[in-house]
C-alpha cells in the first residue's frame, strides 16, 4: 500500500483517480500524504504562516444560499455594519501588530451606495498606513466596473469560492433564480483574474449530495483555473437554514474534517506556489484544526479582528470559533499556536501568492 501512495504522491500531474485515492485515504496512511504535503510546503513557500487580520464587515446578504446562517431569509440574525472609526481602528490594530494585510468580508451587497462605501474605506485604510496595508476583499459577485474601481481604490487580491464546480451540485445548495446562478459565478471569477487580482477560490468539503469525485473535479478546476490563492473549509450544518433537513445526510464532523485536511494537502502538492488559507471552520470543528491545516499544507491564516461585539452576528455555521474574544485574545492565541506547528509568522510583508508573479511571468 505504502508503495502505490509513494508513487502517486511522487507523480508529475495527479489525475481524477490518483486524487479520489489520496482523499480515500485511512488514518493511517493519511500521514504519507500530510508529510508529503509539509515537504512541498517548505520547499516553494517556506514555513511561514501569513497572517491577515479579518474584518466581518457587515452581515446583511442579498443572497439566500442553503446553507448559510446569515442568508438574506434569516430573519432571527440581528444585521450590523462596522461604522467607518470601527473599520479604522482594527486597521489600525493591525498596523501596531505588524500584519501586513486586511481581508475585508461581508455578506454580497451590489447596491450603488455600499459599493462606492466600500471604495471609500479602501482608500482611507490606504491612507492610514506607511507602508500600506495589503488588502483582500471577499464581497460577493459584484461588476466589471465595481471590481475595477475597488482594484484601482487599492484592493489587490480577493477570495470569491465557487462553493462547488459541479454546477448541478451548485444548484442543489442555492435557489434556483437568476442571481444564484453557476455561470455568473464563475464569470465573475473570470473577471477578477482579467481584473489583475490575485484570484482566490475555494469550496465547501462535505456539503449533503457531495462526492469524493466532485471534491477531486473541485481540485482540478482549481488547477485548470490557475487559481493563486484557495480558502476551503468544512461544511458545518446550521439549524436555521434549509440546507439543515438533509443532516441526516452529512458525513460525522470528525470525518468531513479528516477530507478537508486531505483537501489542503492534496492541492498543495497540486499546485505548490500558491497560497491555501486555514479556514476558521477547520477550528469549529477540532481546538487544533487550523494548526493541523498548517502541518498539512496551508500557510495563510486569519486572526479575527472584528470588534467583539459583533462576532456572535456573523454566524455563518455552528460553533464558530472566537465569538467572545476581542483582537487582542486572537492575537496573542495564534502567536502561541502557530508557534506549535514550527512555522514562522510572515510578520511586516504583504505575504503574497509567490503563483500570481510565475505566472504572470510564464502566461
Ligand atoms: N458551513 C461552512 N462554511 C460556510 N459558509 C457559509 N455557510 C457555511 C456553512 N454552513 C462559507 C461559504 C462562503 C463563506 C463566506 O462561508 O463557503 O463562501
Ligand atoms: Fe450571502 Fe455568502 Fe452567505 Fe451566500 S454564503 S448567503 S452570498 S454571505
Ligand atoms: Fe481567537 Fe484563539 S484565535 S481566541
Amino acid at each position: 500500500m505504502s508503495n502505490k501512495i509513494h508513487s502517486i504522491l511522487n507523480k508529475e500531474a495527479l489525475n481524477k483517480q490518483d486524487i479520489v485515492f489520496l482523499l480515500e485515504l485511512d488514518e493511517k496512511d493519511q500521514q504519507l500524504l500530510f508529510k508529503k504535503a509539509a515537504e512541498v510546503k517548505a520547499a516553494y513557500v517556506g514555513k511561514i504562516t501569513w497572517f491577515r487580520g479579518l474584518i466581518e464587515y457587515s452581515n446583511i446578504c442579498s443572497k439566500n444560499c442553503y446553507y448559510c446562517g446569515i442568508r438574506s431569509g434569516n430573519k432571527q440574525t440581528k444585521r450590523y455594519e462596522l461604522t467607518d472609526e470601527e473599520v479604522l481602528s482594527a486597521a489600525q490594530f493591525a498596523i501596531d501588530h505588524q500584519y501586513g494585510s486586511l481581508v475585508l468580508q461581508s455578506g454580497e451587497r451590489s447596491n450603488r451606495d455600499f459599493t462606492a462605501h466600500i471604495t471609500k474605506l479602501l482608500k482611507a485604510i490606504k491612507q492610514l498606513s506607511s507602508p500600506a496595508l495589503g488588502i483582500t476583499l471577499s464581497m460577493g459577485e459584484q461588476s466589471e466596473k465595481v471590481f475595477r474601481e475597488w482594484y484601482d481604490a487599492g484592493a489587490h487580491r480577493y477570495l470569491l469560492r465557487i462553493e462547488s464546480s459541479n454546477p448541478d451540485l451548485y444548484h442543489k445548495l442555492h435557489p434556483d433564480d437568476d442571481i444564484h446562478n453557476f455561470e455568473k459565478r464563475l464569470a465573475a471569477l473570470r473577471l477578477l483574474k482579467k481584473l489583475n487580482y490575485q484570484t482566490g477560490t475555494g469550496v465547501m468539503i462535505g456539503t449533503p449530495f457531495q462526492t469524493t469525485e466532485h471534491l477531486a473535479n473541485d481540485l482540478i478546476f482549481m488547477r485548470n483555473f490557475d487559481i493563486d490563492m484557495c480558502g476551503m473549509g468544512p461544511y458545518i450544518e446550521n439549524a436555521n437554514t434549509p440546507l439543515y433537513k438533509h443532516k441526516s445526510r452529512l458525513l460525522p464532523l470528525k470525518d468531513r474534517f479528516r477530507l478537508s485536511l486531505k483537501m489542503i494537502a492534496i492541492l498543495r502538492i497540486m499546485m505548490k506556489d500558491i497560497n491555501i488559507a486555514a479556514a476558521t471552520a477547520m477550528q469549529a470543528i477540532d481546538p487544533l484544526g487550523r494548526e493541523k491545516a498548517i502541518m498539512a499544507g496551508a500557510n495563510v491564516i486569519m486572526p479575527n479582528i472584528t470588534p467583539g461585539k459583533y462576532r456572535n452576528d456573523y454566524d455563518l455555521y455552528e460553533n464558530k470559533p472566537c465569538t467572545n474574544e476581542e483582537a487582542s485574545d486572537c492575537n496573542t492565541c495564534l502567536e502561541v499556536r502557530i508557534g506549535m506547528t514550527g512555522d514562522k509568522i510572515g510578520y511586516g510583508a504583504w505575504g503574497d501568492s509567490k503563483h500570481y508573479f510565475t505566472r504572470r511571468k510564464n502566461p
